[in-house]
């Protein structure tokens, strides 16, 4: 049975990857500070400061897989503290891509979509990228790091959603959550994304992993959607009131950093080296409704074991 360890345990990617993925292979959650208990599961605290802790519990765990998720995540935060954004996000990376190309243990190394500015729809892997703030600079750098010292990893460029926890509202958790409780919320008409649901994100990683293919490969939905519009796919799927989606414009926003209004991807040569037909928002919505039904986000709640 294929056994991964994923970094960021306790991370939206990595509590929905082990629910999905856990009763088809071994899955791993390598912890930081959060304590996460998963049944069928295994939890383990990894220091990703330091190259020898992370040989030792690679070479005890014997993964097949390391998936790359840790990270500084938060945009604002990344700006007021551009070194540690550089530190989390870039060096430690490095850390874990180095391991992975001394071990030959396969890497896939989560990137993003905030790479681009707003110039252009469904960049490709090949379009040129503009960070337009601190925490795209370091996951590009990070980028960069991970094929230098790694030519065999894997590099996923994304941008998902999935049930949250205590610790980490996921952008559906926040609006499911207001709706429910029947409040007004504001979403930006004027920002674009291709989201995709972390079940199928994971899906679509093992596939490329079966096929040993490494290099960049954008990970997203085929559908470039405003965030508002994600909000009437939720409204819909739900069963919620759409009148308490109000459209609003970034310009709106008083954030520190800036952001692109376009993240959109192209999941073209996705689509092509796994022969999918399509991969639409309103699919990947009514598997989050799916999981609400089978009670994936108690699940994910339960096993937070807290700092
Ligand atoms: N969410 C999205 O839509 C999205 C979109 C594009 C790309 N991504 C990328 O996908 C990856 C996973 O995102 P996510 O949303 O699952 O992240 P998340 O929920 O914010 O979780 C971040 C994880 O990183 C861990 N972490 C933070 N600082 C660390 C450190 N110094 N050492 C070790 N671990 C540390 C945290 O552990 P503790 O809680 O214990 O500190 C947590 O488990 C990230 O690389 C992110 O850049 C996310």
């Amino acid at each position: 049975m294929l056994k991964v360890l994923i970094t960021g345990g306790s991370g939206l990617l990595a509590t929905n990857w082990a629910c999905f993925a856990r009763d088809k292979i071994r899955v791993v959650l390598a912890l930081h500070k959060t304590n996460v208990l998963f049944e069928d599961t295994e939890s383990v605290f990894l220091n990703l400061e330091s190259r020898d802790d992370i040989l030792d519990k690679l070479v005890q765990i014997s993964p097949d897989v390391v998936i790359h998720a840790a990270g500084l995540t938060n945009v604002d935060e990344c700006q007021l503290n551009p070194l540690l954004a550089k530190h989390i996000n870039c060096e430690l990376a490095e850390n874990v891509a180095f391991v992975c190309a001394k071990t030959g243990i396969k890497l896939v190394h989560i990137s993003t979509d905030h790479l681009f500015s707003s110039k252009n729809s469904f960049s490709t892997e090949n379009s040129n990228p503009q960070p337009v703030n601190v925490y795209a600079e370091s996951k590009l750098n990070a980028e960069f790091a991970v094929k230098k010292l790694n030519n065999d990893a894997l590099i996923i460029r994304t941008n998902f959603f999935g049930w949250g926890h205590q610790f980490r509202q996921s952008f559906s958790d926040w609006i499911y959550i207001n709706l429910i409780n029947n409040k007004e919320i504001s979403l930006f008409d004027d920002v674009y994304f291709t989201p995709i649901l972390i079940d199928s994100l994971a899906t679509h990683i093992h596939a490329l992993l079966a096929l040993n293919e490494y290099g960049i490969f954008n990970v997203v939905s085929d559908d470039r959607i405003s965030k508002y519009e994600f909000g009437l796919h939720i409204c819909e799927k739900f069963n919620l009131s759409s009148n308490l989606i109000k459209p609003a414009s970034i310009a709106s926003l008083k954030s520190l950093a800036p952001r692109p209004h376009d993240m959109s991807l192209s999941n073209h040569k996705l689509k092509l080296k796994l022969g999918i037909n399509y991969i639409s928002v309103s699919n990947e919505v009514e598997q989050l409704k799916l999981q609400l039904g089978m009670g994936r986000p108690l699940e994910i709640q339960k096993a937070i074991r807290g700092v």
